[in-house]
């Protein structure tokens, strides 16, 4: 039988003890968003029961409906925030702007959350999730919205909550990943999954491929190529996922493998994709190349973007290396 990893087994505050890169400060703060979103799968899990589903009848700075869902596990996570005493403001892809603590020049961090990714699987009861980003607040002063601007690379935490099957949370502190898992019987995170690496290799995509038509040129030529299969270009055959919940796609491929897109398309020329930077592609490209994957836009690792815009957003490739790299290949042939 194989030796389990020393860590296996950990709770999170005996797993981040562990951590050389995480400071009092740090290790609170996950503490306690991790309790939070804890609180969020409980009421993720209670559904109708708890009155929780449906629209909230009104819509984000994104221009999306939000679900209750959304305005809740908003409001826990800003709540969770201010009470921690280690964030000195906070960017929510629910709030058209960023939230600064009264005192919060005393909070070390600057908090961004996705607070329920996948909205639209909140009615249909499939996967959802909860994304976070951690920077570095200025010291000495209040923080500003201008602070938030910092590319992925300047991260102290990231990770996400995933309300599937089971919940778990997989956090990055930029030495790997590793993966717990919540017991719901009393709310505690068991370090389950010690170092979650993604396979160079892979024969499996995820991409929304209603858009097939919209995409630019070197998309359409890596799904042509992958869809070709065994006697195509590629020498192999490919399967396809799609859980239209980011959190849920990345988990997959952080778990067995995969290559994740949602690229720019025409329908909206002027707009770079659908996904977020600051809420989604940052902290969940960390991850995956945390994990030994890669991340990129098409032409730049995602981590490398300077970003101009809080809600900016953003076109993405992740997962195993050699597909994104691919399909980067593929962008920069286009362009010569
Ligand atoms: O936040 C955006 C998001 O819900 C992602 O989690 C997901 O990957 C994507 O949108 C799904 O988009 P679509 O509805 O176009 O498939």
């Amino acid at each position: 039988m194989d030796t389990p990893p020393p860590l296996q087994g950990h709770t999170l505050a005996g797993y981040l003890a562990t951590q050389a890169k995480a400071d009092a400060s740090l290790r609170a703060l996950v503490l306690a968003l991790a309790a939070t979103c804890g609180e969020i799968s409980a009421l993720v899990a209670r559904g109708a029961l708890g009155d929780v589903l449906g629209s909230a009848g009104a819509e984000n700075v994104q221009g999306e409906v939000q679900k209750k869902l959304d305005v809740i596990s908003n409001d826990m996570l800003v709540a969770c925030a201010e009470q921690s005493g280690q964030v000195a403001a906070v960017g929510s892809e629910e709030l058209e702007d960023v939230i600064v603590f009264p005192g919060g020049d005393r909070g070390r961090h600057l908090l961004l959350f996705d607070p329920l990714d996948g909205s639209s699987n909140i009615d249909v009861n499939v996967s959802i999730g909860t994304i976070f980003s951690v920077l570095p607040a200025p010291t000495g002063r209040a923080a500003t919205a201008q602070d938030f601007l910092q590319g992925g690379r300047s991260q102290q935490a990231a990770g996400y909550t995933l309300y599937g099957p089971q919940t778990v949370l997989v956090l990055t502190l930029g030495e790997g990943v590793a993966g717990f898992t919540l017991d719901p019987r009393d709310g505690a995170w068991t370090l389950t999954h010690p170092d979650l690496r993604i396979p160079r290799d892979t024969r499996e995509f995820a991409i929304n491929m209603s858009n097939q038509r919209h995409w630019a040129a070197p998309v359409r030529r890596y799904i042509d190529d992958a869809l070709a299969g065994r006697t195509g270009p590629r020498g192999k055959d490919f399967n396809m996922r799609w859980v239209a919940a980011m959190v849920a796609d990345v988990h997959r491929i952080l778990s067995r493998g995969g290559v994740f897109l949602y690229p720019w398309d025409q329908r909206e020329p002027d707009r770079p994709g659908k996904l977020r930077l600051m809420y989604e592609a940052n902290p969940l490209g960390w991850v995956v190349e945390q994990a030994g994957g890669a991340a990129s836009d098409g032409r730049q690792p995602i981590l490398d973007i300077a970003p101009t815009s809080l809600h900016q957003r953003v076109s993405v490739v992740l997962g195993s290396a050699e597909e994104v790299e691919r399909v980067v290949a593929h962008h920069h042939e286009a362009a010569a």
